[in-house]
């Protein structure tokens, strides 16, 4: 067996839900405020753990709510647990939400440099990539306009394009193929199986039970802040 790359070991989150009050009624009632925060806490996630070896594809899925993208921004460190740790190891591309790392005034090209840089390329890695990367994206005729002008699927596809050519070691990807339309998605599928042969491990969120049996070797059903199963793709464990 392969080392573990991604440890997650009892991690917690929770979220404090926050009622408008006013700023008045907050600073004459700031002690019953903080105990009400502290009572009205929300657990995104409740006690979770899971190893994820080396090159492993893995799936996530459940009901809106339950906790998936909460696990990937932790695991991205985007987030921090409240409780419990998590330990990466090795270059991760995070895919999360639509548009993220974009600026909307910038241009398809200026926002590959900007992404790209996120992600720890160099601009000049960046600016050598280019090419391949607008070729992936299939948006050359789109590329010199600012991406506000863009449709949601056309972000989908400049974060995709970008995201698979910084040579991840970890790849995470967040419901985000949803938005691209069906052949986009199967070139997207297609890549990330060519990552599985190449050893990079693949932590994907989607709707599609479809999706995760084409691509993962394990899959976590979470449901209400709590890992309800983990399956091995075609058997339980
Ligand atoms: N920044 C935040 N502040 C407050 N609550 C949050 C925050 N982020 C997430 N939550 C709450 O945590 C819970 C889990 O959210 P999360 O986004 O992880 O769900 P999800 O499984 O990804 O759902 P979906 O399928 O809709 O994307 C939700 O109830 C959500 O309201
Ligand atoms: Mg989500």
């Amino acid at each position: 067996m392969s080392e573990p790359v991604i440890i997650v070991d009892h991690v917690s989150k929770f979220f404090s839900l926050h009622y408008a009050s006013g700023i008045k009624e907050l600073l004459f009632h700031l002690p019953t405020y903080i105990k009400e925060a502290k009572r009205k806490r929300f657990f995104a996630l409740n006690d979770i753990s899971f190893k994820i070896e080396k090159g492993e594809s893995f799936g996530i899925i459940g009901p809106n709510g339950a906790g998936k993208s909460t696990i990937l921004g932790l695991i991205a460190g985007v987030l921090k647990p409240n409780s419990g740790k998590v330990t990466t190891k090795g270059r991760i591309a995070p895919l999360l939400e639509l548009g993220a790392g974009f600026h909307p005034e910038l241009t398809g090209r200026e926002n590959i440099i900007l992404n790209a840089i996120i992600l720890g390329m160099t601009k000049n890695e960046a600016q050598s990539k280019m090419d391949r990367i607008i070729d992936f994206s299939e948006l050359k005729d789109f590329i010199d306009q600012p991406i506000r002008t863009y449709s949601s699927g056309m972000i989908a596809r400049l974060g995709f394009s970008v995201a698979v050519h910084v040579e991840p070691e970890i790849l995470l990807i967040d419901e985000i193929l949803a938005v691209g339309d069906t052949k986009f998605q199967e070139k997207c599928i297609n890549k990330m199986m060519s990552f599985k042969k190449m050893g990079v491990t693949i932590i994907f969120v989607t709707h599609s039970r479809d999706q995760i049996e084409k691509i993962c070797e394990r899959v976590i059903v979470i449901e209400k802040s709590r890992i309800q199963k983990i399956e091995k793709i075609g058997k339980k464990i």
